[in-house]
């Protein structure tokens, strides 16, 4: 009955919060009761696609967004195997398209799919669209830090450069399995050397040419590369930043520990820095012009199983070692494709842009990979969205628009990535960036994830701004309360992955135990993302189902999302007592409006020493200079000391509340071994 369409209940504030020891914010909740028809407004918070869009759509209703998600996970094996044949295979995968144990008790994890069938990623995205008569098409356009500069490669011209480049790596003794190191900002060199390596069957591990020195050579004396790439410098906005220079220290401190790197292919990257005016070592570091150009461009694929590793990725943890998270190669390749495809709403005609660097895993997985599986024509952008003006990405959208010539008019799918995008900021892309047209898809993943994992499929269900929806086929999210017991219909609680998907990371570089340990354990049998997260049940009774929204609602460990950039408090922590003048320093998030979370740094001095600006702007720089200037700290807040518990732990809910001035809410002080502590760090509070 129609009169009932408008049968909504109003608004709940709740905080879902309440059961978590931290996370972002006060989480709106809704019961609603929609019976058809379009109803796009700020009461009932729900937004159809238009029928338009639903049409073309390859998801184009609830119904067949249940009916594939329901075969995924009744039959994972039926359903991925007929992807995944979708794809070129030397050789088909075993008979057990997956095998898979998420449960401690059981013994080893252990994740496998399509283990035994072989094939290469980079001839998936290259060589097969070529063959399918894709050669001519654009694989990558390049747009530079300053406008007016910019280039493209098509499917042919990019693989071309890719078998030069792969077969100078194996004249320099790159064989499969071993790694090398990419330190590149996004020049179309970076997708280049990733697709180079995955042909030969080399790892890669691609490091944010963000991060600092020490923190770039950590993970070379982790991975032990054979070769490093990187460029002379880049341009950053106004700023020119010598790469090479971060590189050469970086190799210094390698070297001292017992991890020397034999070569440095440099690319000269004029438009930033022209060579001569470079720093050398003769022997070790080789400009690419001068080399790879000679080489032929025609290299044989080196055939791997598809449980072979393609690349490590360095992420941070909650202790102050970074995580060398590995992904393989058939699942990750079938994984990434697919959630492309669907997540996108992908066509052939489309011209697909990424905003984000190939130093993250979005970068991996849908700036190089997932696009060109497709045979997409992808945009690499070099700059920032606010250089030279904040118009730059809206100049792009209409530059390399499809086929209108009115500004964003050629726009079709939004996507959102890497923190909970609040409802208000929601609002704004759909209604100014997209003209209330397009489609948000508000991508829930991570690192390790290897592809999106909770996600709208635009043509598909209703969106309510600010929730990554439901999950993606395959993915069995599951939300458990302290116990590790699942709750059922609305609730809040900790994100878990009850079984595997293809685009799953199979271990830490080097440390399983620790694999275990963080993602394995916490709650046995299922993987722990590390995310709180509450559910809201809606339903929506003209598609005759019901369904639970997923919203989230940030980290529950010591992670803090700074503009999207995963930083652990550890780390910053440790590259703030590495200073001489700090004693003891403890680190927590806080909201911020546009970084979504800030670092706020509680430091204590070594005796004697007196509060200066001059000593904070030091302590800030230490951390930049350790880490990278994205993990500078917003504050740092004198602490004469820290609370903690009579055992010694520092108790981070004290200091979240005094850092976030919720100084009513502390809650029992009466554990800490010096309850006094907190009178002196709010006294402090604006010095
Ligand atoms: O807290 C979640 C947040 O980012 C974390 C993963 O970070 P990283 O491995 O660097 O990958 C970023 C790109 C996938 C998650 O644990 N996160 C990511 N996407 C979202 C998000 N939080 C809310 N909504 C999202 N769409």
């Amino acid at each position: 009955n129609n009169n009932d369409i408008r049968t909504i209940n109003h608004l709940r504030h709740v905080d879902s919060m309440a059961t978590m020891p931290s996370g972002a914010g006060k989480i709106p909740r809704l019961n609603a009761v929609i019976l058809g028809e379009a109803l796009a407004t700020e009461e009932n918070d729900l937004v159809f696609p238009t029928d338009e869009f639903s049409q073309q759509a390859h998801v184009p209703s609830p119904q067949k967004y249940l009916e594939m998600y329901k075969r995924s996970i009744e039959d994972p094996a039926g359903f991925w195997s007929e992807i995944a044949s979708q794809f070129y295979w030397k050789q088909k995968w075993d008979d057990s398209v997956y095998s898979e144990n998420l449960d401690v008790s059981k013994g080893r994890v252990n994740i496998e799919w399509f283990k035994g069938g072989i094939t290469n990623i980079c001839y998936n995205c290259l060589d097969k669209n070529v063959e399918a008569g894709l050669g001519d098409k654009i694989a990558l356009y390049w747009e530079g830090n300053d406008t007016g500069f910019d280039d493209s490669l098509t499917y042919s011209q990019l693989l071309h450069k890719v078998c030069q480049l792969a077969n100078y790596l194996k004249d320099m003794g790159v064989q499969k399995g071993d790694a090398v190191v990419i330190y590149l900002p996004m020049l179309l060199e970076l997708p280049i050397t990733m697709l180079a390596c995955a042909r030969i069957g080399a790892v890669h591990s691609v490091v944010f040419a963000g991060f600092s020195a020490e923190s770039l050579s950590q993970r070379i004396i982790d991975c032990k590369p054979k070769v490093v790439i990187t460029c002379n410098a880049v341009k950053r906005g106004p700023k020119i930043i010598h790469l090479k220079d971060i590189v050469d220290a970086a190799l210094v401190e390698s070297a001292k520990t017992g991890v020397p790197i034999d070569t440095c292919l440099v690319y000269e990257n004029q438009l930033a820095m022209k060579r001569d005016i470079t720093k050398w070592q003769d022997g070790r570091d080789i400009w690419w012009q001068d080399v790879i150009p000679k080489y032929p461009t025609e290299c044989a694929v080196e055939w791997v199983d598809a449980e072979d590793p393609l690349f490590l990725l360095y992420t941070s943890g909650s202790t102050g070692k970074p995580k060398g998270v590995l992904h393989t190669t058939g699942g990750y390749m079938v994984y990434t494709a697919t959630t492309f495809k669907y997540a996108f709403d992908y066509k052939p005609s489309d011209v697909y842009w990424c905003t984000a660097d190939c130093g993250w895993i979005t970068g991996h997985s849908y700036v190089t990979y997932g696009p060109l599986l497709n045979g997409a024509s992808c945009i690499v952008f070099e700059g920032a969205p606010n250089y030279p003006d904040s118009g730059r990405c809206w100049d792009i959208v209409d530059k390399y628009k499809y086929v209108t010539r009115y500004s964003r008019k050629s726009l079709r799918i939004l996507g959102s990535v890497g923190e909970p995008i609040n409802p208000s900021a929601w609002r704004w892309f759909y209604n100014v960036v997209g003209d209330s047209r397009c489609p948000i898809s508000d991508t829930w993943w991570q690192t390790e994830t290897g592809g999106f994992m909770i996600t709208p499929l635009p043509g598909a269900w209703p969106q309510k701004p600010g929730s990554a929806t439901f999950p993606f086929f395959g993915v069995k999210p599951v939300i458990v309360d302290e116990k590790g017991v699942e709750i059922e219909g609305e609730c809040s609680g900790y994100l878990c992955v009850k079984g595997s998907w293809p685009g799953a990371f199979r271990t830490l570089y080097g440390d399983h135990e620790r694999y275990e340990t963080t993602y394995f354990k916490p709650f046995t049998g299922y993987y722990f993302t590390g995310d709180g997260c509450s559910r809201q049940v809606i339903i929506i009774t003209v598609y005759q189902d019901k369904d639970g929204y997923h919203w989230l609602t940030g980290r529950v460990d010591d992670v803090i999302n700074v503009s999207g950039h995963r930083i652990g408090t550890a780390e910053v922590e440790s590259a703030l007592v590495s200073h001489p003048k700090c004693a003891e320093a403890a680190v927590v998030g806080i909201e911020h409006e546009v970084k979504g979370q800030a670092i706020y740094a509680f430091v204590t001095l070594v005796e004697g020493e007196p509060y200066s600006e001059e000593l904070r702007k030091s302590l800030i720089l230490s951390v930049r200079k350790q880490i990278g200037a994205f993990a500078a700290p917003e504050r740092i807040h004198w602490a004469p000391g820290l609370p903690k518990t009579r055992s010694g732990k520092i108790m981070r809910r004290i200091l979240r509340k005094i850092a976030s001035g919720q100084l009513d809410e502390l809650g029992d002080t009466s554990t800490l071994a010096d309850p006094n502590v907190v009178e002196q760090l709010i006294s402090l509070s604006n010095c």
